[in-house]
């Protein structure tokens, strides 16, 4: 990022904005309120999932269509958030609509294999370069897999993970993410934090955390770990960091990760539930060029059913197809999710497909630049695939310290705010990107662009 000349932001003026568009939103989305003070005696906290909580009420959502999605109040939205990015195909996509339909009277599940299955594997197999296939329901359940079968193949129980990386909600990865600078420790020698409570120490402490965009701290880390008789079993990381806005890896880190986890004879696992089938057909394994031991899918690949992958080389996913280590799940591979899989990935996210998202990401990824370069404005865009963002931060983020650092957490705030009452959906969360899908259009990211000018404008006019 080359640096140049910004404006100092008024923070009163931060203030004074997002007060207004605070109020704007509760108007708008009254019956939302509504929704919530019924929702909240029987969902605990009035959601289905921590991660769907929001201030002061969550947005209840009644339908979606292609880009465009309508909630409880009647209100229409081009949606970027697409189900943190789940939807890459857009909302009820006729192709996919059409292969659920067919199999739902076919008969939904059965807890046993059926060749829909079959398919997805072998197309995923060809994607991501990995022989071998499981399914699960989950992210989570993807990567708690992944590391049980790097732990089965290593007889080792330490594992190695990214600093503020997110991997799922199971005991093992809910370290280092969202710990505040002050607590993380020395950079060299990471503390196992644990996120929230309920996590055991004794687990927590087999988790190691390691910034990104550093081999040679991870190496290092590794070094001790060995001479302390800890060698760990995997390390774990998505390729692109995408719970940090989006962090690309820094040219050659990639390729040192795979030479020193391959030298060690350490799994190495790419967490690509988030960038996997979003930012090229096989993932930041083919945009990259690296390929890992093991890969995690979920998200997109379900086409908004539930879903999971762990993908593999022969070697490491024996210990599956001996019963050494045992990866199961009644609902693993449901007919149904593996219909809407196969019509998802042979039918909606083709060559053109992915040809016509970058296209739109360089269109967004543009406009944005312009706003930031015409207003000074303090930050910069960065995207892939089908994802981006522009971080609002004055200087680049390359891990999750300088993350924490250096983000404009008041602007982010108010940037989702002003969004959302201009008709744009972006996912809430400060740490979170946007989602194209295959039904986006010219006009929607041009209206996404002229929203966030128009919040350049307010800020520094
Ligand atoms: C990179 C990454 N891995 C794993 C997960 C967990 O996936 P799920 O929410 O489907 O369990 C997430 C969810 O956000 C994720 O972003």
């Amino acid at each position: 990022m080359a640096q140049r000349e910004v404006i100092r932001l008024d923070r009163e003026r931060i203030h004074e904005l997002t007060a207004i568009e605070q109020q704007r939103f509760r108007e708008s989305t009254a019956r939302s309120g509504e929704v919530y003070a019924r929702a909240s005696k029987a969902l605990t906290g009035g959601v289905a999932s921590s991660y769907q909580l929001m201030e002061p009420w969550p947005i209840y959502f009644d339908r979606g269509d292609g880009q465009h999605v309508w909630d409880v109040d009647g209100t229409m939205r081009i949606d970027f958030h697409n189900g943190f990015g789940s939807m890459v195909q857009g909302h009820a996509h006729p192709a996919i609509t059409r292969a659920v339909r067919e199999r739902l009277e076919l008969g939904t599940h059965f807890a046993v294999p059926t060749e829909e299955a079959i398919d997805v594997a072998e197309e995923l197999a060809r994607r991501f370069g990995l022989p071998r296939w499981r399914f699960t329901n989950s992210g989570s359940e993807a990567t708690m897999d992944a590391i049980r079968i790097a732990r089965a193949h290593t007889g080792r129980d330490t594992i190695v993970k990214i600093a503020g990386s997110y991997h799922g909600h199971h005991d093992g990865v809910m370290v280092m993410i969202s710990t505040q600078v002050a607590d993380m420790g020395d950079r060299d020698d990471y503390r196992s934090v644990p996120y929230g409570a309920g996590v055991p120490k004794a687990v927590a402490d087999l988790t190691i955390p390691v910034p990104f965009n550093d081999a040679d701290r991870m190496e290092a880390r590794i070094d001790r770990l060995e001479r302390e008789g800890r060698k760990p079993a995997c390390v774990i990381m998505e390729p692109a960091m995408m719970n940090l806005g989006v962090v690309l890896p820094e040219p050659g880190y990639l390729e040192a990760v795979r030479e020193l986890t391959r030298s060690r004879g350490i799994v190495l696992i790419f967490d690509e539930v988030k960038t996997g089938l979003c930012i090229a057909a096989g993932g930041a394994t083919e945009r990259f060029g690296v390929t890992p031991d093991l890969v995690t899918l979920a998200k997109a690949l379900g086409g908004g059913l539930s879903s999971g992958a762990i993908g593999g080389s022969e070697e490491v996913m024996e210990v599956v197809r001996t019963g050494k280590a045992v990866q199961v799940g009644t609902y693993n591979g449901n007919p149904l999710a593996m219909a809407a899989a196969r019509a998802n990935l042979l039918e909606v996210l083709t060559a053109d497909a992915y040809a016509h998202l970058e296209r739109l990401d360089d269109r967004i990824l543009a406009g944005c630049e312009d706003v930031i370069a015409r207003h000074r404005f303090p930050g910069y865009t960065v995207g892939v695939g089908s994802k981006g963002c522009v971080t609002f931060a004055p200087v680049k983020i390359t891990d999750y310290e300088s993350f924490k650092t250096h983000q404009d957490a008041e602007v982010c705030d108010l940037a989702w705010l002003w969004n959302i009452n201009r008709g744009i959906f972006m996912t809430p969360g400060r740490e979170e990107e946007w989602t194209l899908s295959v039904r986006h259009t010219d006009d929607d990211v041009d209206a996404f662009v002229a929203a966030f000018d128009s919040l350049a404008d307010a800020l520094t006019g």
